[in-house]
């Protein structure tokens, strides 16, 4: 399975799973690192794993549909079977969604439906939430939507600063994140009347 990630920022994500992959936890390749930001430090992190950069940036597009058509067109060049957004910060639109129904998920750092949006762990520590967490999805037209694949909790305590529930949250999302791409590449999932079900998943390698 071919897997392209679309990421705009530090790409702690992007790394955990090009880890999980190189461990032999998570077959697939790696094919493509989609990134909109020139200076994003996600972009040394791919060219230092050897993974392909498609830079693709919207001022540089007169419309929405231009900018995503030439996504598609890198994505149809690297035959990218799942697209994987790990803190792409913009909302795809129909054209991509449509193209790659059920082959597009995202990680949200929050337990979805709560906190949707580009700041959940600030928002869920300032509204003095006690339990937050983190979220995969499949990716449909909105945003921090779509059927939930998998989803682990994470408590915030008395103690804990804004950083240290950011900490928490990360290592969260670079666990689950590599363990829910597992499941889409083993054909481990279906989805009915818009829930995802897991079929016999197997445990996870230490
Ligand atoms: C991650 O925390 C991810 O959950 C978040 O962006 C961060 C990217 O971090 N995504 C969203 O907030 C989506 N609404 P990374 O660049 O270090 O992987």
């Amino acid at each position: 399975m071919n897997i392209a990630v679309f990421a705009s920022g530090r790409g702690t994500n992007f790394s955990a799973i090009a880890r999980a992959i190189k461990k032999g936890k998570l077959e697939a390749n790696l094919a493509l690192l989609v990134c909109d930001q020139p200076n994003a430090p996600v972009i040394s992190k791919a060219k230092r794993a050897g993974v392909k950069v498609a830079l693709v940036k919207r001022e540089d597009f007169a419309s929405i549909e231009d900018f995503e058509n030439k996504i598609i067109q890198h994505l149809e060049e690297n035959k990218i079977d799942l697209i994987v957004l790990a803190g792409f910060m913009r909302i795809l639109g129909p054209q991509l969604v449509s193209r790659y129904q059920n082959k597009i998920l995202n990680i949200h750092p929050a337990l979805l439906p709560a906190f949707k949006g580009a700041h959940a762990i600030k928002d869920a520590f300032d509204y003095g939430a006690k339990i937050t967490g983190v979220t995969v999805h499949f990716v449909d037209e909105k945003m921090d939507h779509g059927p939930i694949i998998l989803q682990q909790a994470v408590k915030i305590r008395e103690v804990d600063t804004l950083e240290s529930l950011e900490k928490k949250i990360h290592q969260v999302e670079h666990k689950i994140y590599p363990q829910a791409i597992r499941l889409v590449a083993e054909g481990k999932i279906r989805i009915e009347a818009r829930k995802v079900k897991i079929i016999a998943q197997k445990a996870w390698p230490k």
